[in-house]
């Protein structure tokens, strides 16, 4: 692409949020734009959201889990890992020291763990509420029924992390098993919305078999959806997982997914996540962070547990 499209094409989307799809399947493939994208992106993200980069304590409170996503290295079927739940004391634990350390959110992640009971996290998040008022809580914990969504959210929850992983419904069933089905996923995000959660969604670059035409369909969905948070990540092969032979996603690409997300949505808290920082290092996720990425999520897993939560 010259760099005068290139330029104009940006200049689109800067001033539109939006842009054709050929044009945005233009800028994702070529590489020689993600300097320029990531700039006009970073410009965006200190208009909207200022200079300052927002923490996010991650506590990954279990590694068990009943599903079997294909590139997932906690799914049920690797049976080569050491499983883990925290108990109530040990997350409300984790959670006070990110709150000594100056987190303000904590988020709970873990697998759909039929021991982490719906009382349990319940009882959790009503402790975290009272004792720590000024702090929010995200929880990151997979598909539930409405019911269990709301019970969640009346005792104090404030947001939910759900990515949808791939729009496309063929290629959704090509990274997950029969029992999964993406009309669910998208319910439980629809469900979220309606109870007040501020919701977050996203998708993995690079699963094996995933299109450009693909990301389009992400992230105009994205778009749609309108979410509080977006985080995306490059796919990385997990050892004794069906993919663990699979090529990882690209960084670059990565970050000029980044960079058109805050570019279609000015307003979102978008992280320069773990994968990305785990593939590309360092040096990947300080691009993020001035290529349209404004939050980090440290995590607050106790050492022995942190050892074993493996997605990838
Ligand atoms: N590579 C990169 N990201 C992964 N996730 C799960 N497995 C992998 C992998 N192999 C991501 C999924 C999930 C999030 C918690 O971790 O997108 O939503």
């Amino acid at each position: 692409m010259s760099l005068q499209s290139r330029n104009s094409h940006i200049d689109l989307l800067l001033t539109t949020a939006d842009a054709p799809d050929p044009v945005i399947a233009g800028l994702l493939s070529d590489p020689d734009a993600t300097e320029e994208l990531s700039a006009a992106a970073h410009q965006v993200r200190i208009a909207r959201k200022g200079s300052h980069t927002k923490q996010r304590g991650l506590i990954e409170i279990t590694n068990r889990c009943l599903n079997n996503c294909l590139y997932c290295g906690i799914r049920a079927a690797n049976r080569t890992l050491e499983r883990y739940t925290l108990s109530h004391n040990e997350i409300v634990a984790a959670a006070k020291y990110a709150y000594s350390q100056g987190m303000r959110t904590f988020v709970l992640q873990g697998g759909e763990n039929p021991a982490v009971t719906d009382t349990m996290v319940t009882d959790v998040v009503r402790e975290l509420k009272s004792t720590m008022p000024d702090a929010a809580v995200t929880l990151s914990l997979g598909e539930r029924p409405y019911d269990i969504y709301r019970t969640w959210r009346e005792a104090g929850a404030d947001r939910y992390l759900l990515r949808h992983e791939t729009y496309n419904p063929a290629h959704y069933r090509s990274l997950h098993p029969a029992a999964m089905n993406r009309e669910n996923r998208l319910r439980c995000l629809e469900d979220l919305t309606a109870l007040g959660y501020r919701v977050g969604t996203g998708f993995l670059v690079g699963s094996p078999g995933q299109q450009l035409s693909h990301i389009i369909e992400d992230l105009r969905f994205i778009q749609l959806l309108n979410p509080g948070m977006i985080g995306i990540g490059p796919f990385i092969p997990a050892a004794n997982t069906p993919f663990a032979d699979h090529k990882a996603g690209d960084v670059g690409l990565t970050l000029r997914c980044v960079a058109i997300l805050r570019l279609m949505n000015p307003d979102a808290d978008i992280p320069a996540t773990t994968a990305l920082a785990t593939l590309g290092g360092p040096d990947a996720q300080q691009k993020a962070l001035c290529g349209g990425a404004n939050v980090v999520m440290p995590k607050f897993t106790p050492p022995e547990a942190r050892e074993l939560y493996h997605l990838y």
